[in-house]
């Protein structure tokens, strides 16, 4: 089994952190969404406890919330005393309304309105994370109006490719985010920020792509940045405080990927801060890190009855299920591998390869091709494994299809963190 908190039951069904999932797709219906809370609170913990250990003094995770953005959520994460990264207004409303401590949350973005600023700071934002000039003079333009020093870091591309889907790659110098360091903007966006009385430049930050399984990439970022901050000092006497150096530690969805050790990584990041500081002679900076996807995605599962099956001679089988891209829109985009398991018949042998399809009127509506699961029927229940990130956070109403509830297995059992959609929802902003 690809995590440890799965096993099958002497019914033959999976069992998800020892809960039956038959028996919960009973009482909450499918689709159904499981997040396994213990093992959301080991992650944060792992991270913080390496970051403590190995980074320098002041160093800690934030949780890039856009991989799971819901009000229980940002309830752990207070508890487990992590930072937060919210990307918008909505992100940053559900933190205030879970009661988020809003000093350690970091606002990203490369579009922000003044609305949002306003917004943030009227909530007590910790942290801007500056993408770009026009943005750096609407931050200080309301802290003015705020009367307030705004601490921000610069949102810098180091120009690093990490090999991942072009898609989910963010550091390359054309990137949408963030001033390039290369061309010369990310010198001149400090030094407009050093000259603005309230706004406090504690430093920079750097995202460059998503399921990056070595920590090479981050090590590259790492020196990248701190060569320029070296620069800086010595051009502008400027002292780096704080680098961000982002999320992007990979999961594995499926047999095939390998493991990660976010510890050893985070060791061995270590190990290149401390050696390239000290050849730059820069002050250790606190490290930032802002894991979304390996904080949640290994905790969530998906329930999913079989709708129907469909056999076409000589080109594929399919099975239907009762969500799709709805719920899970990442193999659309990504063509994302997920690892599917028949939950209701885990005895059963493999015999039949299905493309296992969603219930939208869209032929892309796909969760996953080439799955060998035994021969199905209406009624059966398969898990699409790793759906914690990036799954409910990316749901949609397309087909007016409502969005499923959130249950959370707690230490104390199953709990509802998220009810479903009714249709009642579905229409509530029609006029
Ligand atoms: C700025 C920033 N930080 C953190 C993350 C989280 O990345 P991941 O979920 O891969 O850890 C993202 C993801 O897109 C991001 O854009």
């Amino acid at each position: 089994m690809l995590y440890d908190h799965l096993a099958v039951g002497p019914q033959g069904h999976l069992l998800f952190r020892g809960y039956d999932t038959v028996t919960l797709a009973r009482e909450y219906g499918t689709p159904l969404m499981l997040l396994d809370e213990e093992r959301v609170r080991r992650r944060c913990r792992e991270y913080r406890q390496a970051m403590e250990q190995f980074l320098p003094a002041g160093s800690h995770p934030l949780y890039a919330s856009k991989a799971l953005s819901i009000k229980q959520i940002y309830r752990i994460m207070a508890q487990e005393k992590m930072g937060v990264d919210v990307v918008s207004s909505g992100e940053l409303y559900t933190a205030v309304q879970a009661g988020f401590p809003m000093e350690n949350a970091y606002f990203h973005g490369n579009s922000k309105t003044n609305a949002d600023i306003h917004f943030a700071m009227e909530h007590g934002i910790g942290c801007f994370v500056c993408d770009n000039a026009e943005e750096l003079d609407a931050i200080d333009e309301q802290a003015v109006r705020f009367g307030i020093c705004q601490r921000v870091l610069l949102r810098l591309s180091p120009g690093i490719d990490p090999h991942t889907h072009e898609k989910i790659n963010t550091g390359r110098v054309d990137s949408k985010f963030g001033a390039a360091i290369s061309t010369g903007q990310a010198e001149a966006l400090a030094v407009r920020a050093l000259a603005k009385k309230n706004i406090s430049l504690e430093g920079f930050h750097c995202h460059i792509g998503s399921q990056i399984f070595d920590c090479q990439p981050f090590c590259d970022a790492a020196v990248i940045l701190l060569e320029f901050a070296a620069m800086l000092r010595e051009k502008h006497g400027y002292i780096l405080r704080v680098l961000n150096l982002g999320g992007g530690m990979a999961v594995p969805y499926t047999e095939k990927d390998p493991s990660v050790d976010y510890r050893e990584n985070i060791r061995r990041l270590g190990v290149c801060i401390r050696e390239t500081c000290s050849r730059l002679s820069v002050q250790l900076p606190a490290i930032l890190m802002e894991p979304g996807r390996s904080i949640v995605a290994d905790a969530g599962i998906t329930l999913y009855t079989v709708t129907s099956t469909k056999q076409i001679p000589g080109f594929k089988n399919y099975a239907a299920v009762d969500g799709g891209m709805t719920d899970n829109p990442r193999y659309t985009l990504y063509r994302a591998a997920y690892t599917v398991l028949p939950a209701s018949r885990m005895q059963d042998a493999a015999a039949l390869c299905y493309t296992v399809a969603g219930c939208c009127c869209e032929s892309g509506d796909i969760l996953q091709e080439n799955v060998e699961l035994p021969p199905l029927v209406r009624g059966d229940l398969l898990a699409v494994l790793t759906t914690g990130a990036y799954n409910y956070s990316m749901a949609s109403n397309y087909n007016r299809v409502p969005r499923p509830p959130i249950v959370i297995l707690g230490k104390d059992g199953p709990y509802l963190a998220v009810r479903r959609e009714t249709y009642e929802d579905l229409v509530r902003c029609d006029q």
